[in-house]
Parts: C-alpha cells; structure tokens; sequence
C-alpha cells in the first residue's frame, strides 16, 4: 500500500465488519518528537486474547471468502520499516484500538497520502456510522464528527 490513508480505510474496514457504530480516527503529526501517530477505535465487537495474538498472523483471517488476512500485518509492518511500533488492544463485546507509530523523517516513513479521499468514501458509504476524526500538528488541529454534523 502506497500510504497510510489507505492503511486507515483498510483498518477501518475491519471496525464496519465488527459491527462498530462509532469509530474514531486521529492522527497527530508530532514533528518535534518525530513522531507520526495513528489511533483507529471502535466500538465493535472486540475479539478474545487468543484471536489477537494470532491477528498479525497473514493467515489468520475470520473471513469466509478468503484465506488470507492482510490489513493489521501489512500496517504493523509498515510501522516496522520506519523505526516506529504498533499496539492492538481489544476486548470482547467492548472494542478494539489500534495503535500505530511511525518515526516521521525516517526515508520509508510512507506519506499519509489523501486523507479527504478516505473520510468520504467511509461516511457516505456508512452514514450510520459515528465517525469521529481528529488531526493535530504542532500548528493546527482539526476535528468532525457525524453525529454532530449535518451531512
Ligand atoms: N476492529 C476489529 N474488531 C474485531 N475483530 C477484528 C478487528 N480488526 C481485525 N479483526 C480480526 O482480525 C482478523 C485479521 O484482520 P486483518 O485486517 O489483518 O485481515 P482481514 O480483515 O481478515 O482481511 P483483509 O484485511 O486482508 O481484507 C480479522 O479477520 C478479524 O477476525
Ligand atoms: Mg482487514
């Protein structure tokens, strides 16, 4: 995957097939610290410890239709290839929280790519979904959420 956008829309996807109604997105681009953080939570329906030791497994996969599971394996790597670190917490009947980190001016770190793009595609295909997104650097900070706004 080319950038972390498109990491976030995968990690996502695993949220909506968990039955989440709420899912919180942040990203906070610490350029002092150098360090790029994204946190993904939901409300889904979490999964035993057992299931989330075996997650970054690419084998493992609870879906039926194929029989490989990329999305958690394939972020967790690219935290790897920048110096960076990735933490998955999860409970049954409660939620899940990715937690991943990249050290931002390392070479491989990849770009966030188009974030707007991602946002888009998961509100409108999901409009029952409470979707809160949170971007903060050093200068700015940015948040929405769907329930309080009209779309
Ligand atoms: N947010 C989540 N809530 C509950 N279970 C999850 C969540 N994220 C991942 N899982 C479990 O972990 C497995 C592996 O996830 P991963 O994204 O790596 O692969 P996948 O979703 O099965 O396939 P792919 O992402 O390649 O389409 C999933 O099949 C699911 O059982
Ligand atoms: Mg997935």
């Amino acid at each position: 995957m080319e950038d972390l956008s498109l990491h976030i829309l995968d990690i996502v996807e695993n949220s909506i097939e968990a039955k989440a109604s709420k899912i919180e997105i942040i990203i906070n681009e610490d350029v002092k610290r150098d360090l790029l953080m994204i946190k993904i939570k939901d409300n889904g329906k979490g999964m035993d410890e057992e299931t989330v030791k075996k997650v970054l497994d690419p084998f493992f996969t609870t879906r039926t239709t194929r029989r490989v599971g990329l999305g958690l394996s394939l972020l967790a790597q690219a935290t790897k290839e920048s110096n960076g670190n990735f933490e998955i917490e999860s409970k049954v009947g409660k939620g899940t929280e990715i937690k991943a980190t990249f050290q931002y001016s390392h070479i491989d770190c990849k770009p966030i790519g188009n974030i707007k793009d991602t946002l888009t595609t998961l509100l409108v295909a999901h409009p029952e979904i409470d979707f809160k997104y949170e971007y903060k650097n050093a200068k700015t900070r940015f948040s929405l959420d769907t329930k309080k706004v009209a779309l």
